[in-house]
């Protein structure tokens, strides 16, 4: 069974606090948050202070996806704000592996990130020290995109090279994701599946993520 983790950023900010509540009432297992800089993506979102007062909203672990250049000034705060997952995009930084060291000194799991252009080797040589690894199945910076279908194939690649260290990494997958795609990316590997628009653009935040579920579980028709 894949993890879910709904994407706040298609949630209303103005009740962030209540629909995360929702979201773990209705089941989710991690909440995703997406952490834009204007420079990386072309969008803005939120930072360590919104982080740290949504905290106490649940014990799920913040799953923090930084969409930002130079990320590892930042490493340090985002863990104090309280992520527990921090995640990275390989093109974001020069010095990965030393990046992935920050993160693990900080206490937090730390994941590292591809854009849908980028060659899934560029990751093999940092398998041996993630904790996760997210393929973006759309270009990063806004949500509710088109899947990229391309994903499919690209996990299915990045699983037997985990599979291939002995190692237990998480596959994620980020953009586009629902009950009509997921089967696919689930059926290639992915083993955490995060849904913004198919969760809280819906009204029913509890049945839009059973939907997803159900799709995505064992006996789903792919
Ligand atoms: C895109 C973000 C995603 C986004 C997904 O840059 O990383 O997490 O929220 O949204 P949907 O599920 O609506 O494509
Ligand atoms: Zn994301």
């Amino acid at each position: 069974m894949p993890l879910i983790a709904p994407s706040i950023l298609a949630a209303d900010f103005s009740r962030l606090a209540e629909q995360i509540a929702a979201a773990v009432r209705g089941g989710a297992d991690w909440i995703h948050l997406d952490v834009m800089d204007g420079h990386f993506v072309p969008n803005l979102t939120f930072g360590p202070p919104v982080i740290r007062s949504l905290r106490p909203v649940t014990t799920l672990p913040f799953d923090t996806h930084l969409m930002i250049q130079n990320p590892d000034q930042y490493i340090e705060e985002y863990r104090r704000a309280g992520a527990d997952l921090i995640t990275v995009h390989v093109e974001a930084t020069p010095h990965l592996h030393r990046t992935i060291q920050r993160i693990h000194q900080s206490g937090a799991r730390a994941g590292v990130s591809l854009n849908p252009a980028t060659p899934i080797a560029s990751v093999r040589d940092i398998l041996g020290e993630v904790d996760l690894v997210l393929v973006m199945s759309v270009n990063p910076g806004f949500g509710g995109q088109s899947f990229i279908p391309a994903a499919v194939g690209r996990i299915r690649d990045l699983a037997a090279m985990i599979r291939d260290t002995g190692r237990h990494i998480e596959l994620e997958v980020d953009g586009g994701i629902d009950p009509v795609t997921a089967p696919a990316v689930v059926a290639a590997g992915a083993t955490v599946l995060v849904a913004g628009q198919a969760v809280f653009g819906s009204p029913d935040v509890r049945e839009a993520i059973a939907r997803l579920r159900g799709a995505a579980g064992p006996g789903a028709n792919v």
